[in-house]
């Protein structure tokens, strides 16, 4: 029954190889709270780290790793380069900033965070496919081992003319807000989805669905989300400040979902626990405590 834990990978289409759990580190602001929840994930065997030039926790992920002797080749680390940030030169200095704060000479995923950056930007097509092309350069030049896209729907990757492809869509995904259509788009382009949120920011954890499989199979509602997304063929990104609920989070090889249990999570009614966040009429700015 050994379905991905944190030492199984998810494979790539460049032929790299991505750990099937990831630990997210959005909306931690405070540095030194910030460093311990980086040492706890990393005691707990988290290796994959999802990171962004927005996020402010690049340099406790960089502190984190050096002061954990565990050398770096054995992490997975991602980050992303923000929306307003997508002319060549900007997402080259965005990158220098990341892998200073990150204290490495490459990260292994390189994302575009949004695909455009706001909703009048009529532009964004050509911003788009300037800033990947930048991408096939970076990776080129060995500071960047994978590029992909978050955020993508199938219009975007249609836009998007480059020779080189995404290997990765790291979008909103759990059983209330599902994206079916750009999931299956993915999965025919060779294109390994990551589910961020996909707790739905915690507003799951209190679904009577959840809960009855939870109770079920003896488990949290969080551990039913996040198998929920790998049986699903997603790679989900958690994020936790807690040591209990990461190790809770990361411990989901002794039980399996069933056919049934994800029909009738799937059936949980769509936009349940949205952010409210979309990539043509509800681009997130940068919000309070971002930095
Ligand atoms: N690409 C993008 O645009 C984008 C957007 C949003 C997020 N992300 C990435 O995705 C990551 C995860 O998303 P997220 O942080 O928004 O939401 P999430 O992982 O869906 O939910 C996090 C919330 O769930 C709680 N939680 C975690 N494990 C739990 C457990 N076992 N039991 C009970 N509660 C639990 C956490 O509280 P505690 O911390 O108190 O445990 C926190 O309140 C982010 O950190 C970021 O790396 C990317």
């Amino acid at each position: 029954m050994e379905i991905f834990a944190l030492e199984n990978n998810f494979q790539l289409a460049d032929g790299n190889a991505i750990p099937a759990l990831g630990f997210g580190t959005f909306g931690i602001f405070d540095r030194l709270h910030q460093e311990n929840i980086i040492a706890d994930a990393i005691a707990c065997g988290y290796r994959h780290f999802d990171t962004a030039s927005l996020y402010g926790s690049e340099i406790s992920v960089g502190l984190g790793i050096k002061s954990s002797g565990i050398a770096r080749e054995e992490f997975f680390l991602t980050t992303k380069v923000w929306k307003d940030d997508m002319e060549s030169s900007r997402i080259r200095s965005s990158l220098e900033s990341s892998l200073k704060k990150l204290q490495t000479d490459y990260v292994d995923l390189l994302l575009i965070h949004w695909p455009r950056c706001n909703s009048a930007d009529a532009q964004w097509i050509e911003h788009l496919n300037e800033a990947f092309e930048t991408f096939i350069l970076l990776k080129k030049e060995g500071k960047v081992k994978s590029i992909g896209v978050s955020n993508f729907l199938v219009h975007h990757f249609e836009a998007l003319k480059t020779a080189e492809r995404p290997v990765v869509n790291q979008i909103e995904y759990h059983p209330g807000y599902m994206q079916q259509e750009v999931v299956d788009y993915c999965k025919k382009e060779n294109i390994v989805v990551e589910a961020w949120s996909p707790l739905g920011r915690a507003a799951l954890l209190t679904d009577k669905t959840v809960l009855k499989i939870a109770a079920k199979h003896k488990v949290s509602a969080a551990q039913v989300l996040l198998k929920f997304c790998l049986e699903n063929g997603v790679l989900p990104i958690a994020k936790s400040t807690d040591i209990k609920r990461m190790q809770q989070n990361a411990s989901l090889m002794h039980f399996m979902l069933d056919a049934n249990d994800l029909q009738e999570l799937s059936d949980i009614k769509q936009n349940t626990g949205w952010s409210q966040e979309h990539p043509d009429f509800a681009i997130p700015s940068a919000r309070v405590g971002d930095f």
